[in-house]
């Protein structure tokens, strides 16, 4: 069976925060109230991969034209602006059931591309150092090792300039 990508549904809102909650640890997981407040503020760049019906990953963002990856507003949309010309990624994640099977680069090619279409100048987003490589399979090139150390880990800022 393949793989829908498209925009994501309201209904869609359980299930995202189920896969949400079972693949990132407790203190980076993304809140139910977080993940709504994103599918309703901006569903535009919360795309999301569909198997069987089902959905089985997600990548979800905000729009700004003034990027500060040290400041976590953005993850509640705070400072979030349609119109803003880079796109910051805040989750990329796929259900256990599916990983290792081309979900999540499925998910970041088409992000990229629409991104590309919608003339977005850039894609920002912050990683942990096992994820460098991951990115830069879709273009990302690494900018800086961030100032956060949130959960005790050390994060990257990663950037694709798309246009
Ligand atoms: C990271 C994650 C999204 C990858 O999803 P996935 O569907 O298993 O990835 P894919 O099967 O689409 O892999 C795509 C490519 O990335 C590579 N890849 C996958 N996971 C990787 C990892 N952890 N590190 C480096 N490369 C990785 C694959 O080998 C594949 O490479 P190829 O195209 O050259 O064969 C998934 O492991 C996940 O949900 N993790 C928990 C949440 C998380 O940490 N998200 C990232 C937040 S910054």
């Amino acid at each position: 069976m393949s793989l829908v990508l498209r925009s994501v549904r309201v209904e869609d809102l359980d299930e995202c925060h189920r896969i949400e909650a079972s693949r990132y640890p407790e203190d980076e997981a993304a809140s139910y109230g977080s993940i709504e407040t994103r599918i309703h503020t901006f569903p535009e760049g919360f795309l999301v991969a569909e198997k069987r019906g089902r959905v089985v990953g997600f990548i979800n963002s905000g729009a700004t034209s003034k990027v500060d990856l040290a400041d976590e507003a953005i993850k509640g949309m705070i400072g979030h602006d349609p119109l803003g010309e880079n796109l910051v990624i805040m989750s990329v994640v796929v259900d256990e059931s599916v990983a290792g099977s081309g979900v999540a680069g499925a998910l970041m090619r088409s992000y990229v591309a629409q991104a590309k279409d919608g003339g977005r100048r850039a894609i920002f987003l912050l990683c942990k150092t096992h994820l460098i490589s991951f990115y830069e399979k879709f273009g990302f090139e690494w900018i800086c090792q961030s100032a956060s150390s949130h959960g005790g880990a050390e994060w990257h800022e990663m950037v694709v300039y798309i246009v």
